[in-house]
């Protein structure tokens, strides 16, 4: 009976048929040992000689890696295991090219990104798609489970949300357009006839510098609520983290086990997350030796400096006005602070949400749009959602590579997408 590898455990010692890819081979003498690929799981098939017949045999020690199988025979759990694998009885074998260009000697990045296409059947990244996939689900159930809609937004925009420094320009049948930084300005218009919408989506940042932690093209989740303020918005976001990470941890404790996580350290369930002011963190970073003035944003190191001063995620919160975006709210009493936050994520990561509550009034809003030199023509839409009905409200993005490249521990972002897009690279 053909079953698929979420079944298998319910058929432990059983005749089973399991379709898939021969992911590895090896063989000693009278034995071969096959690495199954199928539907994400590497489950080992043991061919015995004996059993099989010399021809059976030996067309498997033909077949190329990556070679497509059928594979019938026993499911066994050896004592003291945890892995099934299944005792070979028959095996039909499709075709495959012999030069499978990945092999199990070490390549370079570059090779690998080149070969990107095929280097997501290797076993680790396999288990960081997985991975991210399993985060991506969490984020929609937490957000559909609390009543949000999801409201997709458009990628060609006439206008820049986060600053106009990393746009990237299309030629729009002779108009300049721009491929969307984020979702959050028309998700803002989705909460007067949704309440709480979010957007999920690619966004493009004509990143420049070379880090392991940006890509050109990365997936925001952003969400974004009627009458909520800053404060609730924090709090959504510590609920938020809190259930996408337990949820993620759930289904996918195999795979952070196999990357070399303990699946323990990235739940915070029963912990409340730290809410630094700008100034408190300020301080903790000059501390730490580093030279910053009031009103600079943090640097690189100096977040992962603060980041490594925490166990659990935290925020800071109120960043002077100059170094945040256009449309965020000031603090009532404290014109000069932004009721504006970012979430670090501990050990050393550094920023894994932005969050803010958006400005409702219109004659601030377009203050802020002249002071930033932005084309008031351009965001007159934007700004037609503070004349007409305008409530506070906040809302905040993460992006699932930073989640994804938090939660497997692999040291560069270009891992947790299945096609990375980088300041060198936009193939395959
Ligand atoms: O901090 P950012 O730029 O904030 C916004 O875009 C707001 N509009 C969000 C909002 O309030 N709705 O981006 C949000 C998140 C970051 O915290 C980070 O996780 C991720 O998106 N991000 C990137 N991920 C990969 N590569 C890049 N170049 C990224 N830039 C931002
Ligand atoms: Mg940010």
């Amino acid at each position: 009976m053909m079953i698929t590898v979420k079944q298998l455990k319910d058929y432990i010692g059983e005749t089973i048929s399991l379709r898939g890819w021969i992911s590895r081979k090896r063989s000693s003498g009278k034995i071969q040992f096959i690495q199954l690929r199928s539907a994400g799981s590497f489950i080992q098939i043991i061919c015995l000689k004996e059993q099989l017949g010399e021809e059976c045999f030996a067309k498997i020690k033909k077949a190329p890696v990556e070679s497509p199988i059928i594979v019938t025979g026993k499911a066994l759990l050896p004592p003291g295991r945890s892995e099934i694998e299944i005792h070979l009885e028959s095996i039909k074998i499709f075709k495959s090219s012999s030069d499978y260009p990945i092999s199990k000697k070490t390549h370079g990045p570059e090779f690998l990104l080149e070969h990107r296409h095929l280097w997501i059947r290797s076993q680790i990244q396999t288990k960081i798609l997985k991975i991210r996939s399993s985060l991506e689900y969490a984020c929609i159930c937490f957000l559909q489970q609390e009543g949000f809609y999801r409201m997709d937004a458009p990628i060609f925009t006439p206008s820049a949300c986060e600053g106009t420094t990393d746009l990237f320009e299309v030629d729009y049948f002779g108009s300049k357009a721009f491929l969307s930084q984020s979702g959050q300005l028309y998700s803002e218009a989705g909460i007067s006839c949704l309440e709480k919408v979010y957007t999920f989506g690619p966004c493009f940042r004509a990143e420049k510098s070379k880090t392991r932690r940006h890509l050109t093209e990365f997936w925001g989740v952003e969400p974004e609520v009627a009458w909520l303020d800053a404060e609730e918005n924090i709090i959504l976001q510590e609920r938020f983290i809190k259930f996408i990470l337990s949820k993620v941890v759930k289904e996918c404790a195999d795979e952070l086990i196999s990357l070399g996580r303990d699946p323990e350290s990235l739940i915070f369930d029963n912990q409340s997350f730290p809410v630094l002011l700008y100034d408190e963190a300020l301080e903790i970073v000059k501390k730490g030796g580093f030279e910053m003035q009031w009103g600079e944003d943090f640097r690189v190191e100096q977040e992962e400096y603060l980041s490594s001063q925490f166990a659990t995620p935290f925020f800071i919160f109120k960043y002077p006005v100059q170094c945040r975006a256009f449309y965020i709210e000031p603090a009532p009493d404290q014109s000069e602070l932004a009721l504006s936050s970012d979430c670090l994520m501990p050990g050393g990561f550094g920023e894994i949400i932005t969050g803010g509550q958006r400005t409702a009034s219109y004659d601030f809003l377009l203050q802020r749009i002249q002071e930033h030199g932005l084309s008031q023509q351009d965001f007159q839409w934007y700004l037609d959602l503070r004349k007409f009905g305008s409530v506070p409200h906040s809302g905040f993005g993460m992006g699932i590579e930073r989640m994804t490249r938090w939660l497997t521990g692999v040291k560069h972002i270009r891992e947790t997408i299945p096609f990375p897009r980088t300041l060198k690279r936009f193939s395959p």
